[in-house]
């Protein structure tokens, strides 16, 4: 394999990952299935695979009956009505109502929204991708035809446009995002059917081995994937390992000096990057925002309650407001799925 090869400790710790990702490959996961919906705890007898697809009719590949994310939105959409959660208005249509966790891919309480992750599966620049180890093809080593290894589930992506020349680390890879890049149809081990086969660099949590496990204080939050899970679409109730999660594609997002030069698009190039410490207890500082509570559910903050990239941002789309100096930061140049306008996200903890 063309990944990473070097005997410093970071190397051995990611071929001892990939290692764990070569041999999960050959470990059938749990059989158990629960989450919700149709996806998962499907019984001898299921109807739930005619939902998205066709035996001799599929309109889409994948024997799917429609391409994603129309598949996703023919019942999570907002004309949608197979589905309470529509993920486009970023609103709860069941019991008592109210507003995603998630915010919205279109608007959020009424309003259009400013950002969001892009779901129509073109490729995008993941902003912090780069590898930290030294090899030839970074990510694209194993997620490109280079590498000559099928990767089963692993996509073809594409070298950014701001790489770094090679023999160095990628500046950033580029990657078709869609739904299903973030979500497993078919029910798992993680919240939110998050997928499970995502290799960050840091885990406190793994399950499998090299796996990362997200899981939340949700009755039955620490075992989605069994019966007794009751979902909370609007109260966070995050536990352990999301932040962990979105390192598999912002990859470096979580040292706090950057290990190798990143081209944040700003003009400056490709330098050292200093970042905001993650997975922090707050100490003195209390907040509004909502933290990882990984000893339990509490309505008001615990000493332990960590902050994690949700405590910032959302994960499908924000309705933020950016102007003056907040406005045009690159490299996204927008609201960059912000929490609050402008930078309320600082004030609201340091309190300047
Ligand atoms: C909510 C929609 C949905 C339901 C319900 C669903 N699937 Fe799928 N299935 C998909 C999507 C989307 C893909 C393509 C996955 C991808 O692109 O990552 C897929 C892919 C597959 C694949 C090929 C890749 C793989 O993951 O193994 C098989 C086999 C499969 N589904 C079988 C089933 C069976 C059997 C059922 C019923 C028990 C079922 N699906 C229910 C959406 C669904
Ligand atoms: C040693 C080989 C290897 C390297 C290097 C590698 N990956 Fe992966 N990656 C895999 C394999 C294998 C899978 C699929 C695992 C599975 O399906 O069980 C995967 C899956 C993923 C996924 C889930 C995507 C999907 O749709 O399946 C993401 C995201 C990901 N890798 C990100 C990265 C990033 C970012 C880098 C570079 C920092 C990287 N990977 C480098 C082997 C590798
Ligand atoms: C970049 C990754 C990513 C993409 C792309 C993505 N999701 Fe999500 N989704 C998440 C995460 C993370 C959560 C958990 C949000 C939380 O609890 O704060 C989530 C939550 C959800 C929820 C629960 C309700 C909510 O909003 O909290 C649904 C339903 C959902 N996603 C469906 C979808 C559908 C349908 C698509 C495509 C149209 C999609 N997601 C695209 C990461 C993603
Ligand atoms: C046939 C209708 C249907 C389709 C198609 C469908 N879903 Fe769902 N999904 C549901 C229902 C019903 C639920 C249960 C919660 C609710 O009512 O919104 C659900 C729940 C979810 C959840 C939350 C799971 C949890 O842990 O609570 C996610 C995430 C999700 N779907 C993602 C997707 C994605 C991604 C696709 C496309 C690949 C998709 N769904 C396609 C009906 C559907
Ligand atoms: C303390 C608040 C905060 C936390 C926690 C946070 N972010 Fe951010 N993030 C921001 C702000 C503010 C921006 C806007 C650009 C800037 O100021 O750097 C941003 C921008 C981004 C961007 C757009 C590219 C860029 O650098 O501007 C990505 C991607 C991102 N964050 C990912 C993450 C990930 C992944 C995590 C968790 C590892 C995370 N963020 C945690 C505040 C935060
Ligand atoms: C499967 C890969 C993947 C995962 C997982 C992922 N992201 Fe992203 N993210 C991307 C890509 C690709 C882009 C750039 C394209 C876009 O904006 O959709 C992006 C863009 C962003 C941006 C900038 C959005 C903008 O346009 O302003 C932020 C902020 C961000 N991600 C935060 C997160 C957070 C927080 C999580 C975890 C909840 C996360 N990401 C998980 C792939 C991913
Ligand atoms: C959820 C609360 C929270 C939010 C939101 C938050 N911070 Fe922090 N910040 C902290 C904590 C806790 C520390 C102390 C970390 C440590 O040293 O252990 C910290 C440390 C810092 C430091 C000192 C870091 C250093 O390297 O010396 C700066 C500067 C800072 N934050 C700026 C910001 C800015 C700017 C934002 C908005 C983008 C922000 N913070 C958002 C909690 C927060």
């Amino acid at each position: 394999m063309k990944g990473p090869r070097t005997a410093k400790p970071l190397s051995t710790t990611l071929a001892a990952a990939a290692l764990a990702i070569v041999l999960a490959l050959l470990i059938p996961l749990g059989a158990a299935h629960a989450n919700n919906g149709p996806h998962g705890n499907y019984s001898a007898t299921t109807d739930a695979c005619a939902g998205c697809h066709r035996a001799h009719s599929a309109a889409a590949e994948g024997l799917l009956i429609e391409a994603v994310p129309n598949l996703c939105l023919s019942c999570h959409g907002a004309a949608a009505s197979g589905a309470q959660t529509d993920v486009e208005s970023g609103a709860y249509n069941g019991a008592g109502g109210g507003d995603l966790l998630g915010g919205g891919f279109v608007s959020y309480q009424g309003v259009a929204v400013t950002s969001s992750h892009s779901i129509d599966g073109s490729w995008q620049n993941a902003w912090g991708s780069g590898t930290t180890w030294n090899s030839t093809w970074d990510c694209l080593g194993c997620h490109s035809d280079e590498s000559g290894l099928p990767w089963p589930g692993a996509p073809e992506w594409l070298k950014s446009p701001n790489a770094l020349p090679q023999p160095y680390s990628g500046q950033n890879v580029m990657m078709p995002l869609t739904c299903t890049s973030c979500h497993e149809p078919h029910g798992g081990r993680n919240y939110r059917l998050l997928q499970q086969r995502m290799h960050p660099p840091t885990m406190q949590q793994e399950d499998p081995p090299g796996y990362v496990l997200v899981t939340s204080n949700e009755t039955g939050g620490q075992n989605p994937d069994q019966a007794g899970y009751v979902p909370d679409y609007t109260t966070p109730r995050y536990r352990l390992g999301l932040g962990d999660w979105c390192t598999g594609c912002h990859f470096t997002y979580q040292q706090e000096v950057s290990v190798k030069p990143f081209n944040a698009e700003d003009g400056k190039g490709a330098i050292i990057r200093y970042r905001h410490k993650m997975n922090t207890a707050l100490g003195a500082i209390s907040t509004g925002l909502p933290l990882e509570q990984k000893d339990g559910y509490s309505s008001t903050q615990q000493a332990t309650d960590q902050l994690f990239c949700g405590t910032c941002h959302y994960a499908h789309g924000s309705t933020a407001v950016v102007s003056g100096l907040a406005a045009n930061v690159a490299p996204t140049n927008d609201s960059a799925l912000l929490r609050l306008d402008n930078r309320g996200v600082c004030q609201d903890c340091h309190q300047k």
